[in-house]
Parts: C-alpha cells; sequence; structure tokens
C-alpha cells in the first residue's frame, strides 16, 4: 500500500488533501481508472479554483471540492451512489487532518452530495462544483451530455468561451457519429 509521510505542521491544507487524494488514486490498481482519476479530480480542481475567483468565493475551499467531488469512485472503483458515499470519504479526510472548521468540513460535504443532481438549484458551492465537473468532461473527453446542455453552455460563456462552445459540440457530435452511429443529435447543440 503506497501513502505518503508528510509532517503536517509544514504543509498548507490544500497540500495535505492532494496528498490524501494521491494515496488513493496510487493504490488503485485499475490501470485505466487510474489515470482517469488524475485528469478528472485535478482538472476539476482546477476549474472550481477559476469558478471561485469569479464567483468571489473561497478558492481553497472550493478546490478542495474539486479534489475530493469523485474520490469514491477512485477509492472504490464504483460510480453507484457515489455523491452520498463520498461525501461521507471526503469528510472522515478533513476531519482527520484537525484543520478544518466545522462549516468547512459542511460545505464540502454538502457540495459533493448534491453535485450529482443537475436539475434541482442548490448552494453557490454546490452549483459550481456542478458546473467545474461538467466543463471539465467537455473540455477532456469531450463528453456533451445533452441533459447539461444548458449548464454547459452557460459555464463556457462565464468562462469567455462562448464561441468554442459550438465548434468543439460539432466535433463531440462527429465522434460520436463515428463511433455509436447516433444520427439527429446535432441538432440540440445549434439552439
Ligand atoms: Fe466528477
Amino acid at each position: 500500500m503506497f501513502s505518503y509521510n508528510l509532517n503536517k505542521e509544514f504543509r498548507s491544507r490544500l497540500e495535505l488533501v492532494k496528498n490524501e487524494i494521491d494515496t488513493v488514486l496510487l493504490n488503485q490498481e485499475d490501470v485505466n481508472v487510474r489515470p482517469e482519476g488524475y485528469i478528472h479530480l485535478y482538472g476539476v480542481a482546477q476549474n472550481c479554483a477559476m469558478l471561485a475567483i469569479k464567483r468571489c468565493l473561497d478558492v481553497e475551499i472550493c478546490t478542495i471540492i474539486g479534489l475530493l467531488h469523485d474520490i469514491y469512485i477512485y477509492k472504490e472503483g464504483n460510480e453507484k451512489e457515489h455523491a452520498m458515499f463520498g461525501s461521507i470519504v471526503a469528510e472522515n479526510i478533513l476531519r482527520d487532518l484537525e484543520m478544518f472548521s466545522e462549516d468547512e468540513i459542511e460545505i464540502v460535504k454538502t457540495a459533493i452530495i448534491h453535485h450529482s443532481d443537475r436539475v434541482t438549484k442548490h448552494d453557490k458551492y454546490s452549483e459550481l462544483l456542478k458546473d467545474a465537473d461538467v466543463l471539465q468532461n467537455s473540455l477532456y473527453l469531450k463528453k456533451f451530455d445533452l441533459k447539461n446542455k444548458k449548464r454547459i453552455k452557460k459555464v463556457f460563456k462565464e468562462s469567455g468561451m462562448k464561441t468554442r462552445f459550438k465548434e468543439l459540440a460539432r466535433e463531440f457530435v462527429k465522434t460520436e457519429s463515428r463511433n455509436f452511429k447516433i444520427e439527429g443529435i446535432e441538432k440540440p447543440f445549434n439552439k
């Protein structure tokens, strides 16, 4: 079992959470899941930081939310109910570090619990995580989930990439059509 041995006193909170994530990822035996985890968790964390700056929210806490949000998937290799189970794993990590207030733990937990529900509007931190998550999926794997079209468009616009949205959506359509022979998928993105 891999683990990092860091002297807590000399490390920032962000660095300590990052090391918890790295330990989980290093122990993930599936060689396909592991790199996916690094890309997704760090990608979402960075998007969280960017959106936190734009929305005047706590950048450190938002980055930590991004790092921890899918921890359950990469720990257990299981997506089912990962938001709920992941919030418990995240809470335990933050409590064990003994460096976070009750309010901060609550913000992180709440955002993770809500992040799979893209329909209901929740608090600012939960909405930020959902936006950061769809943005990462859209940019890296070009996973344009039609259910999230409105959210993706909004976050693209907020990030100053309004014009790139249609272009990327078109590329996605081409790839999807080629891979899965989906017809008539382009229309919803052109609205
Ligand atoms: Fe995610």
